[in-house]
């Protein structure tokens, strides 16, 4: 595995490699590599030649009272994973290399209305900072395909609207949420849970899974009671939800009574992390 921090460097290797025929494919990260990490960089490689992941913990997408400070960073550890996988480079830039003229003059990408929802609304101006260094890996990488986590299901429906509407070329392929023995989804946000915790904080996905099976095993539709209920239930489980929300699983619109793919999406609070999850579903 070949590794650069410099964006001309990577560029000038990435395009010697175009040249040479090869397709790639990029898996950006954070960094903190777990097992749902490394499931995306295997489907990447089954779907190009090379995969290129990146790790860099993009301060534009946290809020001034969030943990950009304290997020893992565990760069030896995972450069070592990913040498054990099918990882051909690895970019993990410095944040003046990124950001070189500041981040307040940043020029930004902004996809409207669906960032307003959900984890936008606990959250403002979160997905613009995804989005806008997701256009810069994509510009910096020109990958034929990016492969993207199932887990942070808002995130993966505003970047597939991002390409659409801006006809970037290149290929969104989403890769199935990677959970512990228990249901709980993999993330490097669940070092912040007190071993107190840790074994309680399932009803977020029993939850998610108990309003899926209402609608499909029941029949029902009542979403919105359906919607407080589960709110209850991780209240009850000591928990603060940020929401339980049933939406239509492409346009995340409040779901329709006639719509055949939904998606059970759900934030809630523990003593020092906020947790997401989703499930989906099919009718018909
Ligand atoms: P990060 O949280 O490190 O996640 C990187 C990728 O891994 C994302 O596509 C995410 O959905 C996926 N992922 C995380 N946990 C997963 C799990 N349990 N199962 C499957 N996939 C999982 O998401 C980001 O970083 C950033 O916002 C980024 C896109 C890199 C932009 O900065």
């Amino acid at each position: 595995m070949a590794g650069y921090h410099r964006v001309e460097s990577l560029r000038r290797a990435l395009a010697e490699e175009r040249a040479q025929g090869r397709t790639l494919a990029l898996v950006p990260t954070m960094g903190n590599l777990h097992e749902g990490h490394l499931q995306l960089v295997r489907l990447a490689k089954q779907h190009c030649d090379l995969v290129v992941v990146s790790i860099f913990v993009n301060p534009l997408q946290f809020g001034l009272s969030e943990d950009w400070e304290q997020y893992p960073r565990t760069l030896e550890a995972d450069m070592a994973r990913l040498e054990a996988e099918s990882c051909d480079y690895l970019f993990h830039p410095e944040e003046k290399e990124i950001y070189p003229n500041g981040m307040a003059d940043q020029t930004r990408v902004v996809v409207p209305t669906m960032t307003d929802i959900l984890c936008g609304a606990s959250r403002p101006r979160h997905f613009e900072g995804v989005t806008t260094v997701v256009s810069k890996l994509f510009n910096i990488v020109q990958p034929d395909k990016a492969v993207f986590g199932i887990k942070d299901y808002q995130q993966l429906a505003v970047i597939r609207r991002m390409v659409e509407d801006l006809c970037l070329s290149v290929e969104i392929v989403a890769a199935p949420i990677a959970r512990d023995e228990d249901g709980l989804a993999l993330s490097s946000r669940n070092s912040y849970l007190t071993t107190g915790e840790r074994p309680r904080v399932t009803v977020l996905y029993r939850t998610l899974c108990w309003c899926r099976d209402q609608i499909t095993q029941l029949g029902r539709r009542d979403f919105s009671v359906l919607e407080e209920a589960a709110a209850e239930r991780i209240q009850e489980a000591g928990f603060r939800p940020d929401y339980v929300s049933i939406r239509n699983a492409r346009t995340l619109d409040p779901a329709a009574h006639d719509d055949e793919e939904m998606v059970v999406l759900g934030a809630m609070y523990t003593t020092g992390a906020r947790l997401i999850d989703n499930v989906t579903l099919t009718l018909g």
